[in-house]
């Protein structure tokens, strides 16, 4: 069988405590656990990210942060390099927001919202959780932010995001990770996945043109340093990038972030992984 390199980074959102990283790490695991049984590179991508849902200690999945009237709405979106893309915002009382955005990916439609997004979930038979489930974690949590992952599988590249969005906005708010281009983005020469600010992510195209670094042949790890030095120290912003070239993340505060990398089909070869930790020591490592 051929040889296939196999990268995979996680990460628990700008902010997220970098001690939580065992938990970026599991949803690592399971992503190269999926590519090694040879399911889709999207679907691995999102497997990881359904890990970090399920986690309680990231916003996203049961961990979401509360809209101003004590709901729980979620955006998520994924995408391939093979223009696979789809996505949800303000979905409510799904576990997995990230599944029910991979079922939209095989849909005839890109992004479902709203009422829509929960009776299409339902109809498709996606897990449901009330909103009591969700889990309270760490005194400065309402800061934290979206979760995401990046991956290569060879030639291939796909990454997912998850997000309970702003803490205490109002119903309806919806930021960039349903947004082609602004939370995310993969192609042929790499992946690229966001957490932060939303808004302000979305109103600089973020993702689209970090990856248009790459296609230009920037290394990742400069690629992390350009785009966060597009974001105020003050506006919370992270980043994970995979290429043909290496891989980096980072961001202007804490996050919690893995990377884990290994030869698919080589005999004796394991996932090497590494915790970082985001803030100034995690920007721009590389591999
Ligand atoms: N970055 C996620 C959000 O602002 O909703």
């Amino acid at each position: 069988m051929e040889e296939k390199k196999l990268v995979v980074l996680t990460h628990g959102g700008a902010g997220s405590d970098p001690a939580f990283a065992d938990g970026t790490a599991i949803a690592g695991q399971v992503c190269m656990m999926s590519l090694q049984s040879g399911d889709p590179v999207i679907d691995a991508t999102c497997h990881a990210v359904a890990a970090l849902e399920d986690d309680g200690r990231f916003n996203a999945g049961i961990g979401s942060h509360k809209r101003n009237d004590g709901t729980v709405q979620m955006d998520a979106s994924c995408m391939d390099s093979a223009g696979t893309f789809g996505a949800v915002a303000a979905l409510e009382g799904f576990k997995n927001p990230v599944r029910v955005a991979r079922i939209v990916s095989q849909s005839e439609y890109k992004i479902l919202a709203g009422r829509g997004a929960n009776q299409f979930a339902a109809d498709q038979g996606c897990e449901t959780f009330l909103p009591h489930q969700v889990a309270k974690t760490g005194a400065d949590f309402s800061t934290t932010d979206t979760v995401g992952c990046v991956v290569r599988s060879g030639d291939q590249f796909a990454c997912a995001l998850s997000t309970g969005g702003i803490d205490k906005a109002v119903p309806g708010r919806v930021g960039d990770v349903p947004l082609i281009g602004c939370g995310l983005y993969a192609g042929a020469d790499g992946a690229v996945a966001t957490t932060g600010a939303g808004e302000v992510i979305a109103m600089k195209v973020t993702a689209l043109r970090a990856y248009q670094l790459l296609e230009r042949g920037m290394h990742p790890q400069a690629v992390v340093a350009t785009v966060i030095a597009w974001f105020e120290e003050t506006t919370a912003f992270g980043i994970i990038v995979v290429s043909k070239n290496g891989f980096a993340g980072g961001a202007n505060r804490g996050m919690a972030w893995t990377a884990s990398e290994m030869v698919a089909n080589r005999e004796g070869d394991e996932p090497r992984s590494r915790n970082l930790r985001g803030g100034v020591e995690g920007r721009g490592r590389s591999g």
